[in-house]
């Protein structure tokens, strides 16, 4: 497998034909495992996307904001799922290199911003004027990735996304990492301060994703029937991850 991989990095132009094609196996194959294996805590990035991408058909949510571009996987992942896409990085090398990732005319939809979420989110959010999807991945990872103040932005971004006046739809990766420890609050704090803060959201985690959605108790109307949100949208999720899984 190393000796393939190898090979593909050295002599496969990245995102032409016979690399997506790559990727697609790769995908597949990195996802049965995982399903067999009992799905472990950690998914592997194609069972992300899917999440992501599950979440914006059954909100209907064209713009996709990302904290934490790494090398923009999500980005392109998600490049046919949104009308806009939105990434902010904060390191110097990964920011120029997703960004000359999406220059060309087939990334006119795309944006990349350099700069540390905590920061920029709040500018951005005075732009955007309708519900978003927020994938909130922006956090130090280790070497040749950065962090600003704090190793996790998370609580500025959250308060950021929150008390803006659109009921975003907001899913944060790595809920292992919410120990209570470093500048991570724990779960069970979480959980507590955005029901209590903000008790429309309904916060929970599946597959290590955090997801906070808007309408606690309400309901909406899914082909002519009044649905839970909540409720539906895991529904389609198992369905249709499934369902998608040879797509
Ligand atoms: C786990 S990677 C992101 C992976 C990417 N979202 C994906 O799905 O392919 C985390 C990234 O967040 C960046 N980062 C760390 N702190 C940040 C901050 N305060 N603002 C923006 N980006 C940050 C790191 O440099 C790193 O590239």
């Amino acid at each position: 497998m190393k000796l393939i991989k190898k090979y593909i990095k050295k002599y496969i132009k990245k995102d032409s034909n016979l690399y997506l094609f790559y990727i697609w196996l790769r995908d597949r194959w990195l996802a049965v495992n995982w399903l067999l294996k009992g799905r472990p805590i950690s998914p592997p990035h194609f069972i992300k996307q899917r999440v992501v991408q599950t979440y914006a058909q059954t909100y209907s949510l064209a713009t996709l904001v990302e904290t934490g571009t790494y090398l923009g996987d999500m980005v392109f992942a998600m490049r046919t799922h949104f009308r806009r896409i939105i990434s902010i990085e904060i390191d110097d090398n990964l920011y120029r290199l997703s960004n000359a990732r999406f220059h060309s005319r087939l990334y006119e939809h795309v944006r990349i911003i350099h700069g540390d979420s905590s920061v920029v989110l709040p500018e951005l959010l005075s732009e955007l004027q309708e519900p978003c999807l927020f994938w909130l991945d922006g956090h130090f990872s280790g070497e040749g990735t950065s962090r600003g103040q704090t190793k996790t932005p998370i609580l500025d971004e959250l308060y950021t996304i929150l008390t803006h006046p659109f009921s975003h739809v907001i899913l944060i990766d790595d809920a292992h990492e919410f120990s209570g420890e470093g500048d991570y609050p724990s779960l069970d704090n979480l959980f507590a301060v955005v029901t209590r803060l903000f008790p429309t959201r309904k916060m929970m985690v599946i597959d290590n994703v955090i997801r906070i959605l808007p309408g606690r108790d309400s309901t909406y109307s899914l082909g002519g029937k009044s649905v839970t949100p909540v409720l539906e949208v895991e529904k389609i999720h198992r369905d249709q991850w499934l369902r998608g899984f040879l797509r």
